[in-house]
């Protein structure tokens, strides 16, 4: 794993997230209050880009067809069993943000 930085704190308001291509993976970054997470970017039911979604403490919703991921597990946490996202560890150091991947 090789540590990345991928944003100044300032870039993604509250409950907002940024998609991120990072080593050629694309990458949900959001802001929970203040709090960061780092999600695969792409829904697991039709690729829709997660980082524009609506997010409800730490769940996002997808803003196609509303499949919503828990952003600190990837678990999707309805419709369908089984299906997860990767999650990578964000540290904040500063104003800047690194992701681990
Ligand atoms: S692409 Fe995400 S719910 Fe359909």
């Amino acid at each position: 794993m090789t540590n990345v930085r991928v944003a100044a704190t300032d870039e993604i308001a509250e409950g907002k997230g940024k998609e991120l291509d990072v080593k050629g993976i694309k990458i949900a970054l959001f802001n929970v209050r203040g709090k960061y997470y780092a999600i695969e970017a792409l829904c697991r039911h039709q690729d829709g880009s997660l980082a524009p979604g609506r997010t409800q403490g730490e769940i996002v919703e997808c803003p196609l067809h509303s499949w919503h991921y828990n952003l600190t597990t990837g678990k999707l946490i309805d419709y369908v069993d089984g299906v997860n996202l990767l999650t990578y560890p964000v540290k904040v150091e500063g104003n800047q943000v690194y992701i681990d991947i």
